[in-house]
């Protein structure tokens, strides 16, 4: 029985007519919606640089895999730009606005534009771009934690699929140049990311957590 569950269901209906204009965020959302914005706007500057990215990898990839690689930027072009307008109409359904100015979007922006001058340069930095975002998401997703669950699973619905990116870069790269990194000992993505981080906007996470704005180291 869903009165066993449901607190006041005359209160709630009520509550629902209150504020009627803040369409979707209700009086007993638990999170910032000003922050959750902030957040998801990252985000969305985000995917809209790897999309810009993958689609400049798509038009240059050459040489023996030159096909095959093109073919894979295209598709993971293509499921950036869908994250993008997921994370778009979530920040309109949370009373902000998503934020598309070309102005500042590599600064708003979590991953980074790189093009790379060979085909394995172009997937491996493919690859570190993935694997920041999915870190990001992973705060992102423990931020929201319970007090935003449509969020959180909007989230956790992109990191799955960013995986799964990420491993079919890691896959080309191998396919690329099976030799990258041997030498050494250390995983080349390993190595391009320590390299990234370093120097990249990734926020901190601690502010993540506290539900700060992400502040961003300014790139080296
Ligand atoms: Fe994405
Ligand atoms: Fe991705």
């Amino acid at each position: 029985m869903a009165g066993e569950f449901l607190s006041d269901v005359e209160a709630i209906r009520e509550r629902a007519r209150k504020h009627i204009e803040q369409g979707a965020v209700i009086e007993q959302y638990q999170g910032d919606p000003h922050q959750a914005c902030d957040l998801l706007n990252t985000a969305l500057a985000s995917e809209i640089v790897c999309v810009l990215r993958y689609r400049h990898h798509y038009y240059m990839a050459s040489g023996l895999h030159g096909e095959s690689a093109a073919k894979e930027f295209l598709e993971h072009a293509n499921d950036e730009q869908r994250h993008a307008d997921r994370l778009a109409v979530r920040i309109k359904q949370l009373g902000g606005a998503p934020n598309l100015n070309p102005e500042g979007l590599q600064t708003r922006s979590v991953s980074q534009y790189a093009e790379g001058e060979s085909l394995a340069d172009m997937i491996r930095e493919d690859l570190v771009a993935e694997r920041v975002v999915i870190e990001v998401y992973g705060e992102m997703i423990r931020y929201f934690g319970f007090h935003d669950n449509t969020t959180r699973e909007l989230l956790e619905e992109l990191l799955q699929e960013e995986e799964q990116h990420a491993e079919e870069m890691s896959d080309l790269l191998f396919l690329v140049n099976p030799r990258t990194g041997e030498a050494e000992g250390v995983d080349p993505a390993t190595r391009a990311t320590e390299r990234y981080i370093s120097g990249s906007t990734l926020p901190a996470p601690k502010d993540l957590e506290k539900g700060k704005s992400p502040e961003r180291k300014k790139v080296a």
